[in-house]
């Protein structure tokens, strides 16, 4: 056995307490997003995993690119007949996790989903390089395929197809947002008492609690 009991690490960077915090999580997300934008050890802060429920029961987990967030939420962008985008399809809802090692803190947000509009993801698909455009058109994402030739082939039709045109975005590719009802943030601390501040959609208010590390 590979016993791992000697690895632990002092949190002591930062501290989360109710007299400092924003009265607004998105306004609290964006002050964190922006000290992991700037420190140079963070190397891709828009990085976030997103669980899902499968049909089984079990929540699934992968990455995702944060693309945007707003007032209203979060937006990233996949392909809607993907693993992912069947789940949201049953449950219009997801949970996002952030992690920024660095900065000893973690946010975790449960939210329900929606598609943007149709007009966002082509501005946003469009604005990417012509490969990924390709690359997305190309990829039946998560689906088995028999090989790897099977999708370089296909790149290399579409690419013979486009040549000199601009690529239509697929149909089944575009962005959601997610509509936070809960976020919680989680700040490392001395001994183990970490702070955990959680905002919970009353209504139209945030309520703010405390929940033991
Ligand atoms: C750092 C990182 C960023 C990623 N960003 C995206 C993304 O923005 N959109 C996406 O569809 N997949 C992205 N992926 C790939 C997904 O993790 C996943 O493999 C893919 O979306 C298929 O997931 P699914 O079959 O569970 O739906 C990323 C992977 C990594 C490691």
């Amino acid at each position: 056995m590979e016993n791992l009991h000697d690895k632990r690490k002092i949190y002591a960077k930062s501290q989360l307490i109710e007299s400092e915090i924003k009265q607004n999580p998105l306004e609290q997300f964006r002050d964190w997003f922006l000290d992991a934008s700037e420190d140079p050890s963070v190397s891709e802060a828009n990085a976030m995993a997103i669980s899902t429920v499968e049909e089984d029961g079990c929540p699934r987990t992968r990455m995702v690119l944060l693309k945007a967030y707003t007032h209203e939420g979060f937006i990233f962008y996949t392909n809607y007949d993907s693993k992912k985008g069947k789940a949201i399809e049953r449950s219009h809802k997801a949970c996002l996790h952030f992690f920024w090692p660095s900065l000893e803190r973690q946010i975790i947000i449960k939210a329900e989903l929606e598609k943007v509009a149709g007009n966002l993801s082509d501005g946003y698909f469009h604005s990417r390089p012509k490969g990924s455009q390709l690359g997305a058109a190309a990829s039946p994402q998560s689906q088995v395929v028999p090989d790897r030739a099977f999708l370089e082939e296909k790149l290399k039709q579409l690419e013979k197809e486009y040549e000199g045109n601009e690529v239509p975005r697929p149909a089944n590719w575009g962005g959601y947002l997610a509509k936070p009802y809960e976020i919680e943030f989680w700040q490392g601390r001395p001994n183990r008492l970490h702070d955990r501040i959680v905002y919970q959609l009353e209504g139209f208010d945030w309520k703010i609690s405390r929940l033991a590390p």
